[in-house]
């Protein structure tokens, strides 16, 4: 793989990396005031910055071995939003080298997330810009909304930014208050991707979000977070009491897992995949397969998609010190479109 120097001819003034994501509880909630319970993983992506000296970035992709032009202030296509969103809204009147790569896999993983943080981070260090690890957070969404298009929620740069892979970061998305959480005794994380790539994904996701938004306004409520009587989103109309049906339950798995022994805490993600299947409809059925292989395992306490969904990974609560031999069985019945993620 190419290096920065390779690409530019000079050493980078700065490097700067940002992990991925693994949710393990609180799946398309952050958009409705919930709490997620998020824990970082291993993989991170990578950025190196250099200034060119002229009035045009460019931006190397190592994973795409793609070079892209734009001109300062500009937005670009393909990847470039990514990096163009974080550069503008930062402030940025000079020409660029920017070189990215990255070892998250896209699907479910916050690789987006974990560009934009870490993008963020070099140009906190390279401008010395005064950013906090939540408002550098809240810049990456900013990005999304505004450059990529996705009017996600707050959760996956959030989780970038201020998750590490020892604990999970139980975090309120309404106040932006947030704790670490000990995994559940006994238990370990094994994080696979499906293979199966996401189709339709940031137009579902745009859709499922205007679709709840529509809900709490018919509840007559400012987000599903403040559903006090679960009889009411049964008056729904369909989809929108499926929909919001999840919303209103998910957030009550993350704090009943709060307290949960680990059997428990599997449990709750079996629960979360049901309905995410079959309420939120964002799984697929190569996913759910996955999904059910993983759930008959013995030493499988639950399993189910992660992330916005539309295919990409799924997460998994094992016994302590079988996540590895766990994720080689499955991969056998499930076949070579899977791969192991974490560990
Ligand atoms: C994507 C979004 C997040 C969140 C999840 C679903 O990852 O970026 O904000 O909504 O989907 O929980």
């Amino acid at each position: 793989m190419k290096t920065f120097k390779d690409v530019f001819g000079s050493a980078p003034e700065i490097m700067a990396s940002a992990p991925g994501r693994v949710n393990l509880l609180g799946e398309h909630t952050d958009y409705q005031g919930g709490f997620v319970l998020p824990t970082a993983i291993p993989q991170r992506a990578t950025v190196g910055i250099g200034r060119n000296g002229t009035g045009i970035h460019v931006l190397y992709s190592a994973n795409l071995e793609q070079t892209l032009h734009v001109p300062v202030g500009e937005v670009g296509e393909d990847f470039a939003p990514y990096l163009t969103g974080c550069l503008n809204l930062s402030g940025v009147t000079e020409g660029l080298n920017v070189y990215v790569t990255s070892q998250v896999p896209s699907g479910g993983l916050s690789s987006s997330a974990a560009l934009e943080v870490a993008t963020l981070r070099a140009l906190r260090e390279l401008y010395s810009l005064e950013l906090d690890d939540v408002a550098l957070a809240l810049r990456g969404v900013q990005v999304e909304h505004e450059f990529v298009g996705v009017n996600c929620g707050v959760m996956d740069q959030m989780a970038s930014s201020l998750a590490d892979t020892r604990t999970l970061l139980l975090i309120d998305t309404r106040s932006l208050e947030r704790r670490a959480v000990p995994f559940p005794a006994g238990a370990e994380v094994l994080v696979m991707d499906s293979g199966v790539p996401r189709r339709l994904a940031e137009s579902g996701y745009n859709e499922r979000r205007a679709q709840v938004e529509e809900a709490a306004r018919l509840l007559g409520i400012r987000e599903l977070r403040d559903v006090t009587d679960i009889g009411a989103v049964e008056t729904l109309p369909s989809p929108l009491r499926e929909r919001a049906r999840h919303v209103v339950s998910e957030n009550a798995r993350v704090l009943e897992g709060l307290e949960a022994d680990a059997a428990t805490f599997g449990a709750l993600m079996n629960a979360t995949h049901a309905s995410l299947r079959d309420d939120y409809a964002v799984s697929h059925p190569l996913v759910d397969d996955l999904v059910a292989l993983l759930q008959a395992h013995p030493d499988v306490l639950g399993a189910r998609i992660t992330g916005a969904g539309f295919g990409g990974a799924v997460v998994a609560l094992v016994r302590d010190g079988t996540a590895a031999a766990v994720g080689e069985a499955i991969l056998t019945d499930y076949g070579t479109l899977g791969r192991v993620v974490v560990p």
